[in-house]
């Protein structure tokens, strides 16, 4: 049996449908050209050993009896929790009363930076089930693996709608409905987008909850928002197959124009997003739980040159990154 792999998945990009998707609603998300590594190594001695210096974990090691236990350091958090979801899992559980488990070390690494919001805890969870579904010979198939890996995000966030996840796992464009209700692959070969770094780390979980406290104030109305959200996603969809781009930016501002109204854009996303469209973009908008992370924008060819200028004036940071990537794949 080998006893050593290593993983990559992909960060993602949502597209539209964000905050709306936490709650039974779809939305569109492209997994980006940016990977998330992990090495997973079988180990003789029963213990659980974590490199993870992205996110300042060095020489973290506990007793595998201790899993899950204690303070996990936050940048720890996914990759534990996840080694313990599989091992409970019922395939999991069989490969330890086999005795075929003693302990297990994993080194992660990224190549893009934890603070643009393109899911680098998500991906490296779904690096680690695979890794070990790899490893020990579990054949989960992408469906396992998801519930597996939304289960840790749950277990450690307490909310999501799993699409990060998704599209960490299946790679490409994906029609998405929350917890994987819905897991659609779009038929497509490429977006026309720009990406935007507004500076700003933004906190997902304390802007989900920023627009629980609305939606609770005013249930109608939010969840009006939030029906509305969902024809623009149907429609980006369709507009988005058919390489309609000029109506698909237009459904993006749309889109832009209902987050402002929760409440979770912020002065540098909004004169980003107009810098962007004043250069010719066809739509942009915030791109994820808002209040900080990053913009994405559907853009002609030749208005690129010109848009990229407009986000570095508005303070923002251009992004090279390709969408519609591969998803999570054995790396050697
Ligand atoms: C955060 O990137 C997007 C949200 O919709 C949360 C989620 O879907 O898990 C706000």
């Amino acid at each position: 049996m080998k006893n050593k792999i290593t993983v990559s998945a992909p960060g993602k990009l949502m597209l539209l449908g964000e905050h709306a998707v936490v709650y039974d609603h779809p939305c569109l998300v492209t997994a980006v050209d940016q990977r998330m590594k992990a090495t997973v190594t079988l180990l003789d001695s029963f213990d659980l050993e974590i490199e993870a210096p992205d996110v300042k974990v060095v020489g973290y090691k506990k007793p595998m009896v201790e899993l899950s236990m204690g303070d996990i350091p936050k940048g720890a958090q996914f990759v534990e929790i996840a080694v313990r979801n599989l091992l409970e899992s019922d395939s999991g559980k069989t490969r330890i009363m086999n005795g075929e488990i003693h302990g297990i070390r994993i080194e992660t690494s990224s190549e893009f930076s934890s603070l643009f919001g393109f899911g680098s805890s998500s991906a490296s969870t779904v690096c680690v089930i695979k890794a070990l579904s790899e490893l020990l010979d579990l054949r989960l198939n992408n469906k396992a693996i998801f519930q597996l890996a939304y289960q840790t995000v749950l277990d450690i966030q307490g909310k999501g709608s799993g699409f990060d996840v998704a599209a960490a796992i299946y790679g490409g464009t994906l029609y998405f409905v929350t917890g994987g209700k819905v897991i659609e692959p779009l038929d497509m070969k490429s977006l026309p987008i720009l990406v935007g770094y507004s500076g700003i780390k933004a906190d997902t979980v304390i802007l989900i909850n920023q627009v629980a406290k609305k939606a609770k104030k005013y249930p109608d109305v939010v969840e009006g928002i939030y029906g509305i959200i969902e024809q623009l996603v149907e429609r980006a969809k369709v507009a988005i197959l058919e390489k309609d781009w000029q109506t698909a930016g237009e459904l993006m501002n749309l889109n832009q124009g209902l987050l402002e109204s929760l409440g979770v854009s912020t002065d540098k996303l909004s004169q980003m997003i107009y810098g962007v469209r004043e250069g010719g973009a066809f739509g942009a908008k915030l791109s994820g739980a808002g209040g900080g992370d990053c913009i994405v924008a559907f853009s002609p060819e030749d208005k690129r040159e010109e848009i990229k200028k407009n986000i570095e004036k508005a303070g923002g940071q251009v992004l090279d990154i390709d969408s519609n990537v591969e998803g999570v794949r054995v790396e050697e």
